[in-house]
């Protein structure tokens, strides 16, 4: 699963800090997943990220809003995309038609890395430049 090391640092404090916790979540429900807890708790695990994950979404777009980013526009259609995808794998696991599988597992942890290392990291420099260190 995904580890947080420095090469996922966006030289922003508070995002790095969200980041982490998702990185801790993520792998949270893939152990999870892997000991066989139940449905129930597996529920509990996925409802407790898809709420941190908006959480984090709307701290980043709060700042894009505020600094004026120019490349906002890209990154919330990359948010929403994911929100999306999560809402339906949620449906989806709710309704009993699909399990916490590794394929479900690699998205989210593949999606993170890339979304960290590509698209966050473009607002570094515009965050800094705005004192958000
Ligand atoms: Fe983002």
């Amino acid at each position: 699963m995904i580890q947080w090391d420095s090469s996922l640092s966006v030289n922003v404090a508070e995002i790095d800090l969200q980041h982490q916790r998702l990185v801790k979540m993520i792998n949270e429900l893939n152990d999870a997943m892997r000991v066989g807890k139940s449905r129930e708790i597996l529920g509990k695990i996925v409802g407790g990220l898809i709420g941190y994950v908006g959480v984090h979404f709307a701290t980043e777009e709060k700042y894009f809003a505020q600094f004026a980013f120019p490349e906002a526009g890209q990154h919330v259609q990359e948010h929403r995309a994911f929100s999306a995808k999560v809402d339906d794998f949620a449906t989806r696991f709710k309704s009993g038609e699909l399990g916490i599988s590794i394929d479900v597992m690699n998205f989210l942890s593949d999606w993170l890395g890339k979304h960290i290392k590509g698209t966050d990291k473009s607002y570094s420099a515009c965050f800094n430049a705005n004192g958000l260190k």
